[in-house]
């Protein structure tokens, strides 16, 4: 079951709404990229676009979170109409208590790793999360070049999972396009975050499917 996540961190912040209106037929969810200009170097939204964006779409809100000490925002992005957060491994000294968290206020568990992080850091927290998002470009910005070399630890993150016999699905997040997105699928990610190979489009909402067509295998 492969389920397509558009970014809007490639549409334009002035027309969020229509722009998940745009896609959101074509979508499973929408992925939300908060960035607090210290995990990462770039700042972008919070809980108050988490917010407005609960009222009008009826997606889950996939929020990615690239911030230092996420468990301190944990209740506002629940308060705010969250459906699942992921922060990063990198960010979060004590993950359990993190997910912990998450748990208790009713969201989604994602745990996120950097392209250089190995699969190991994430290892003893598997059976903790819902969500394992491995990171194909460095987070902080949309537009770069997908990593392939990451392609290995997302199968090996998919046999860790299916032996384990554990209900995890492993998102995939930076690069993701029509030249790679079947490369993804192939090693075992189940998510794809698309950023700017949908909103960079002129019809996101025509990206999106094609990607999926793509990503099942139904186009040459
Ligand atoms: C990068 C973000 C990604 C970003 C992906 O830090 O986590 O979600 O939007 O953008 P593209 O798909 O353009 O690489
Ligand atoms: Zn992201």
């Amino acid at each position: 079951m492969i389920k397509l996540a558009p970014s809007i961190l490639s549409a334009d912040f002035a027309e969020l709404g229509s722009a998940v209106g745009m896609v959101e037929s074509a979508s499973d969810y929408i992925h939300v990229d908060v960035m607090d200009g210290h995990f990462v170097p770039n700042i972008t939204i919070g809980c108050p676009v988490v917010k407005s964006l609960s009222a009008v779409t009826s997606l889950p809100l996939d929020c990615h979170l690239m911030i230092s000490d996420p468990a301190a925002y944990v209740a506002d992005f629940a308060a705010a109409g969250a459906t699942s957060c992921t922060v990063h491994i990198e960010a979060a000294p004590d993950p359990t208590l993190v997910l912990s968290s998450l748990e208790h206020f009713g969201l989604g568990r994602g745990l996120a790793l950097n392209p250089d992080t190995p699969f190991k850091e994430v290892e003893p927290y598997l059976d903790q999360i819902d969500l394992l998002l491995v990171m194909t470009v460095r987070p902080g910005f949309g537009g770069q070049a997908f990593r392939s070399d990451v392609l290995s630890k997302i199968e090996r993150a998919r046999d860790m999972i299916d032996s384990l016999g554990l209900d995890v699905e492993i998102e995939v997040d930076g690069g993701v396009a029509h030249d790679t997105v079947r490369s993804v699928v192939e090693a075992g990610g189940t998510v794809l975050v698309a950023g700017s190979a949908i909103f960079g489009k002129d019809d996101p909402a025509a990206a999106a499917n094609e990607l999926r067509n793509i990503a099942l295998g139904n186009e040459n």
